[in-house]
């Protein structure tokens, strides 16, 4: 196929990429003996047999169990560098990557921990391959405020590593707002902003995101479409969406990939996207989510250089860096 082959060699970025969602089950053992700690699947393929999700929360349990395996800087360069060299090989050129140091915090690891092992990996990538990036430190929205705050107390050492902050985990009952006065606070120490917004919540946390937060980018949005007037606000704004195909099937927030909203989003003229949010859990990378929507849906290829010119221009690279991607 034609168009596979061209998907899989054009330079594409990543933009809502969650690094524990990275974690394969062979290196989730790997790194479970050598920490000596006990997973509750005895095998891989037990693991495996349990990635199937009907909702966001489903997977989110999954998702908080794999990633307490981490324990030492190692565990967590170990892990970025195996997504790394995974996507390098895919064409990636550029990612900007969510780290959740709630998930780890809770369980005793230090943030500089986290954050050194993962820094270690982005720069080593810079070196070998040219390949750039940014880092999102996300706060977890069903934590409290106070929570929040704590936690970007412990990053302010660490700004000179940090593009900005992104809102995750589980989604309904805790609407942006929730983290008014985090963000802005973020926002004066001159972060970038971005939040999940319209996966399974109501265009309503879309509106928040964008007018009480003032947001830079918008994680998901699918159910934006469900508001017209938000959908010309948005493409307005020129505001990108970072749109995971995969995992939106395998949330069931799409019943089919054949009714994937990605090409309505870009005929509405919206900045769409394509990620792959928790490639681990969701059935694949980047790649492989460009090969589901050409196999699935009519998809041509002028849409597909649209989605990776999207993925260039909704970066947050500066405008010299992108040109030398366009
Ligand atoms: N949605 C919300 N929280 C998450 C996700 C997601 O897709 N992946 C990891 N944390
Ligand atoms: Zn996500």
């Amino acid at each position: 196929n034609t168009l596979i082959a061209l998907s899989q060699a054009m330079p594409k970025t990543e933009l809502h990429l969650h690094i524990e969602g990275t974690f394969e089950p062979e290196q989730m053992f790997e790194i479970a003996r050598r920490n000596q700690v006990t997973l509750k699947y005895h095998t891989i393929d037990d693991l495996k047999s349990a990635y199937q999700f009907t909702n966001l929360q489903d997977f989110l349990d999954l998702y908080y169990q794999g990633m307490s395996v981490l324990l030492h800087e190692i565990d967590f360069y170990d892990l970025t560098m195996a997504y790394l060299s995974k996507v390098h090989s895919e064409n990636v050129v550029h990612v900007e990557i969510f780290f959740d140091p709630q998930g780890h915090l809770s369980r005793g690891v230090a943030f500089d921990v986290q954050i050194k092992g993962i820094y270690r990996a982005l720069q080593d990538a810079k070196q070998q391959w040219g390949m750039t990036s940014k880092l999102i430190m996300s706060f977890l929205r069903h934590l409290t405020e106070e929570s929040a705050f704590e936690t970007l107390a412990l990053a302010t050492p660490y700004l000179d590593w940090l593009d900005g902050v992104g809102l995750d985990s589980s989604e309904l009952g805790h609407p942006p707002e929730k983290f008014l006065r985090v963000f802005q606070a973020c926002q004066a120490l001159g972060l970038y902003v971005t939040a999940h917004a319209g996966e399974e919540g109501p265009p309503e946390y879309v509106w928040q995101a964008i007018h009480a937060i003032g947001v830079d980018r918008i994680d998901h949005g699918n159910r934006a479409l469900e508001d017209d007037e938000l959908v010309a606000d948005i493409k307005h704004r020129g505001l990108t969406l970072t749109v995971c195909p995969l995992s939106n099937l395998k949330l069931c927030v799409v019943d089919d990939m054949k009714n994937h909203p990605i090409q309505k989003m870009l005929a509405l003229g919206l900045n769409a996207t394509v990620n792959s949010d928790d490639p681990a859990y969701f059935g694949g990378y980047m790649n492989d989510n460009y090969a589901a929507l050409i196999r699935q849906t009519q998809i041509n290829k002028a849409q597909l250089y649209l989605l990776a010119k999207n993925g260039i221009l909704g970066s947050w690279m500066t405008d010299s860096e992108k040109a030398t991607h366009l």
